[in-house]
């Protein structure tokens, strides 16, 4: 396999809405993107992954797209988005946008035709959706057809009145699924991809790309998820786009597939697949869950974190891939906890000290890093008090189920507190000015408490910040070039410890960390031959196999 530009790069989520806001309307914006560009580079970033850009009612903040030829006005005009093209590849980065294939904004003209009988246009486009007719109950009432739930909670069926059918939507009732079987619908997403392209952007990261197909003959189940998740024609869809577009024109695809199973990961992104570059697949993700809690269930429920599944993983996934394919390497995404709060620990006594031993621990590995913005200072989960100072779709579906379930208020805030994806999206933390330098007026969702304490400005000129320890990791990657690293992960069964040896250009190192606040150890001999080079606690002693809460070095030994 000849070695690829999106191998070296180094990529960095950039959540539009809440990254910098140029224009003071408390909207993150593309302008504010470009006025960050001199910050972006000096970390290392090289490959900006813009979430959705495109015209939307934001229902989920632009995941609903309404017009796929339109920037929103949220994030500014095509100029913008043009300037910003030209100058992150002007400094040699890449752009890669949010590609949204499975669904629309129910405001897209397609929809709108296509639920509306008398339009001029209904005729085509009500084939671009998905329709059912009700059931009729006992009693004579019409219900959905299937009980199949909704990613975001509740039914993914919306009875449309003008047609007398219901609509599937597997994400919120804004967000009607499209009908990947109707070849014209392929068509005009095709053109609409060509024309990004042809706009001067690199790639894309394919949103919900494994639920593209569905089961059309709509099987009763609850809550019927393999309906429509994972079915085998997905692929060829995902195939056609690859060999018609991604393939052609050099792109750098990163495909999401929550879920992935083994034996399709070589098929997204095996060498000599036509889908996908890389998949994201979420396997090391939720693996704190607590089993046992019925009023806040699911991922919604934090536990202890399960440090064997999280190697095992990061193992697995590093073993499928190599020399076959191409790996990723995250944390989390806009959809995830923050990583400190997660699998960490944001006390003020341990959250730096955790949030480096995280970043040794993801940032030696194999692959494609992508760094999620605020990550890089430790940006830590909300600190909200009032239900209205969550903004995303799913938390209100689900706070409704809480209550169902019969939780209560506070028990009910602590769930979004721990689990929520509005997490991952509060305003970055720039400085201590009022809006944490986000804005200077109130931002779309409020900045984080702790922003006084937490924020680039701080630790920009400290190098023991968490930010410069981003900055070191991010560089040795590409000085050691750690992506194509030949990676053994030692203790994979271990509760607390997190220990593994990789390849660079000129050293070999070694990465132990404890993920516990209980001590952790591990292997003595491991340490033979290597120096300590990077460590997390002042304190550290080199020669000990034992780490204190959270402690985390790295070793090198020369070639
Ligand atoms: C993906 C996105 C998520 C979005 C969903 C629907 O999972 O990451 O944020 O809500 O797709 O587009
Ligand atoms: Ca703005």
């Amino acid at each position: 396999m000849e070695r690829k530009y999106w191998q070296d790069t180094v990529i960095y989520q950039i959540y539009l809405r809440s990254f910098n806001d140029s224009n003071g309307d408390g909207i993150g914006d593309i302008q504010g993107v470009i006025e960050k560009l001199d910050y972006l580079e000096t970390l290392g970033a090289e490959t900006l992954w813009l979430s959705p850009h495109y015209d939307s009612p934001m229902d989920d903040n632009g995941y609903d797209i309404s017009n796929h030829w339109k920037v929103s006005p949220d994030y500014g005009t095509i100029d913008d988005f043009k300037a910003l093209l030209e100058k992150a590849h002007a400094r040699g980065m890449y752009v890669i946008t949010d590609l949204v294939l499975n669904h629309t904004s129910d405001e897209h003209p397609w929809f709108e035709a296509a639920k509306d009988p008398n339009h001029p246009d209904h005729e085509k486009y009500h084939d671009y959706y998905i329709w059912h007719k009700g059931k009729i109950d006992e009693h004579g009432h019409k219900q959905a057809p299937t009980r199949w739930r909704s990613w975001f909670g509740g039914s993914v069926w919306t009875y449309n009145e003008a047609t007398d059918e219901y609509y599937l939507h597997i994400f919120s009732k804004k967000m009607p699924d499209l009908n990947w079987r109707n070849k014209s619908m392929q068509e005009d997403l095709k053109a609409m991809i060509q024309w990004w392209v042809d706009l001067g952007v690199d790639g894309f990261r394919i949103d919900a790309a494994n639920h593209l197909e569905k089961n059309w003959d709509f099987p009763d189940g609850h809550p019927g998820y393999e309906n429509f998740s994972s079915l085998p024609k997905h692929h060829e869809y995902l195939e056609m786009l690859g060999k018609e577009l991604f393939t052609p024109n050099n792109l750098m695809t990163i495909g999401e597939s929550g879920g992935a199973s083994k034996e399709e990961a070589l098929q997204y992104a095996g060498f000599d697949s036509n889908e996908f570059d890389m998949l994201i697949q979420f396997e090391h993700c939720w693996v704190d869950t607590d089993d046992s809690n019925t009023l806040t269930p699911g991922k919604w429920a934090k536990g202890e974190v399960d440090v064997p599944a999280i190697k095992q993983s990061f193992a697995k996934w590093n073993e499928i891939l190599k020399g076959k394919g191409w790996n990723v390497i995250y944390w989390h995404n806009h959809d995830q906890p923050r990583i400190v709060s997660h699998y960490g620990d944001d006390s003020p006594q341990y959250w730096e000290k955790s949030a480096k031993m995280l970043a040794f621990s993801l940032y030696m590995l194999p692959g494609t890093p992508i760094v999620y913005y605020g990550e890089e200072i430790g940006m830590t989960n909300v600190d909200y008090k009032h239900l209205e100072d969550f903004k995303d779709v799913e938390v209100f579906t689900e706070y409704k189920n809480f209550m169902e379930n019969g939780a209560d208020h506070e028990t009910a805030m602590k769930a979004l507190r721990d689990r929520s994806r509005d997490n991952a999206r509060s305003p970055m933390q720039w400085n201590a000015s009022p809006y944490a330098g986000f804005s200077n007026t109130t931002p779309w969702m409020p900045v984080n408490g702790n922003f006084e304490t937490l924020n680039v400005a701080l630790q920009q000129n400290s190098d023991t910040s968490i930010l410069s320890t981003y900055k070191t990791l991010l560089a040795l990657r590409e000085e050691e070039a750690l992506a194509h690293g030949d990676l053994t992960f030692h203790d994979l069964d271990d509760p607390n410890n997190f220990v593994y040896e990789t390849t660079g250009k000129h050293f070999d190192f070694l990465v132990v960390a404890n993920f516990k606040k209980d001590p952790a150890t591990f292997d003595r001999a491991l340490l033979e031959g290597y120096t300590l080079f990077m460590h997390n606690q002042e304190t550290s002693d080199a020669s000990k196999n034992t780490l204190e809460a959270y402690e985390a070095r790295i070793y090198r030994k020369a070639k």
